[in-house]
């Protein structure tokens, strides 16, 4: 711990710790107190879309620090106004209604709330590999080993299996998928009693629960089944949301509209805490006549607010989708070849700046490097691989046994090239490991 760090960090015991004190940060880098500089292979949690200290969402925060700091959430402010507008305008089919958020836990936790109000159920359907927050009910919604610290959590919360293709209980071996999965959620739903089930919680992509690309088929199958039993389909665009996936949102690479999508990470590019549940005309319809009993504080606070109608600026004027799209799949072409040169690559996945390295012990037996979905300290092997990228002065985020890659949207060729130099570093100290 630096000296006199007096914080409590998140999902960390606390003995083991040592971060770095971050003093300033530009681009695609950020830099420690001792001048030392890392690439943003992480986009910190998957966040930092347009880089760092862009001067437009800089100057807007400014701007609205001497105009207006402070507005209680019953007022209507223009900045507000304004980003509830511009989210209808990006975001698909008729998603037009935001109840704004301090983050992303937050949007979860009304977008599932609403559900139950406006269908009058109360379960809701999500899966295992999955992150949804960190509240009660966001995280027993949540799938994945953070959700066991606060276990037995809210009630009404189903889970069931993935699209993970890689580790298929169903089909990984077969040439196809055969959407097995689908099935499997679809028989959670039949099992649970659809009459019962207000909503299905997924996200469009996995995010940190291990970057599942779903395969096509796969959300039109939801969206049908949803449509058939009076459901709600929910989608969590957190972190697929905003360009990171090389369309505005994660879910429109496969042209399926959700009843509700919850939003938060790259709305403000992470410069000022905002999130918001986005509701379709139907559903907001329901609460023209009916209590909606939400409320925050900081709800539709104008500064981050005003940082949001910046950062949207930004996506807009830079191309920033299609520049993910075109980055992304350089990021994917180039990873692919790195796994051709090193064992310890299991598989590489992803969609536009959007990626993962999953290493493996062993590539038939696909036995992971690091044990996956526990909290457990990283493998030895992990950990040197951790080290080695660090150690050559890039930063992605690592999971379990999964490096995986949510950098900066506007991330240049020359930057590139730099990350999967470090990755290089980190592949080889994994070969090693297990030759
Ligand atoms: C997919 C997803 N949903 C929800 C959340 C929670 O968002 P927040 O940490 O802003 O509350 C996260 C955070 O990482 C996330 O990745």
């Amino acid at each position: 711990m630096p000296a006199g760090d007096r914080r409590l960090y998140p999902w960390a015991s606390q003995g083991s710790l040592a971060p770095l004190t971050i003093t300033r940060s530009s681009g695609s880098y950020f830099e420690d107190e001792s001048g030392r500089r890392y690439l943003d292979l992480a986009g910190q949690l998957a966040y930092a879309n347009i880089g760092h200290s862009h001067p437009r969402v800089v100057e807007a925060i400014r701007r609205q620090a001497a105009e207006l700091p402070v507005i209680g959430p019953n007022f209507a402010n223009r900045p507000a106004t304004r980003l509830a507008e511009m989210l209808a305008e990006v975001t698909p089919g008729d998603l037009n209604r935001t109840f704004f958020t301090n983050g992303g836990t937050e949007a979860n936790e009304y977008a599932i709330r609403m559900a139950r109000a406006i269908t009058g159920r109360q379960k809701i359907v999500t899966r295992y590999q999955s992150y949804h927050g960190s509240t009660l009910g966001a995280i027993s919604a949540t799938g994945e080993n953070r959700r066991t610290f606060s276990e037995p959590g809210a009630y009404g919360f189903v889970h069931t299996l993935d699209p993970y293709r890689y580790r298929c209980p169903f089909c990984r071996d077969r040439d196809a998928c055969s959407l097995a999965c689908a099935d499997a959620l679809e028989a959670t739903v039949v099992g649970e009693g659809p009459e019962t089930v207000a909503a299905v919680l997924v996200e469009p992509v996995t995010g940190l629960s291990g970057l599942v690309v779903p395969p096509d088929g796969y959300l039109r199958r939801l969206r049908d089944l949803c449509d058939r039993h009076g459901i709600l389909l929910i989608f969590d665009e957190v972190i697929t949301g905003f360009c990171r996936t090389g369309r505005w949102f994660g879910s429109e690479n496969w042209g399926v509209v959700p009843d509700i999508m919850t939003v938060a990470k790259g709305i403000t590019s992470g410069y000022l805490p905002l999130g918001g549940t986005i509701v379709s005309d139907r559903l907001a319809a329901y609460f023209d006549s009916n209590y909606l009993g939400a409320g925050l504080t900081y709800a539709a606070h104008p500064l981050p607010c005003a940082a949001g109608c910046a950062t949207l600026e930004v996506y807009l004027e830079e191309n920033l989708a299609e520049r993910a799209a075109e980055t992304g799949a350089k990021l994917l072409a180039r990873l692919r070849e790195l796994a051709e040169r090193h064992p310890s690559v299991g598989e590489v996945r992803g969609i536009g700046m959007l990626a993962c390295l999953e290493l493996v012990r062993d590539r038939d037996s696909r036995e992971p490097l690091s044990p996956q979905r526990t909290e457990a300290a990283p493998s030895p092997a992990m950990a040197g691989v951790r080290k080695a990228i660090i150690g050559a002065g890039s930063w992605p985020l690592f999971r379990w046994n999964l490096v995986i890659l949510a950098p900066p949207l506007n991330l240049s060729d020359q930057e590139l090239e730099e990350g999967l130099a470090a990755l290089e570093k980190g592949l080889a100290a994994a070969d090693q490991a297990i030759a």
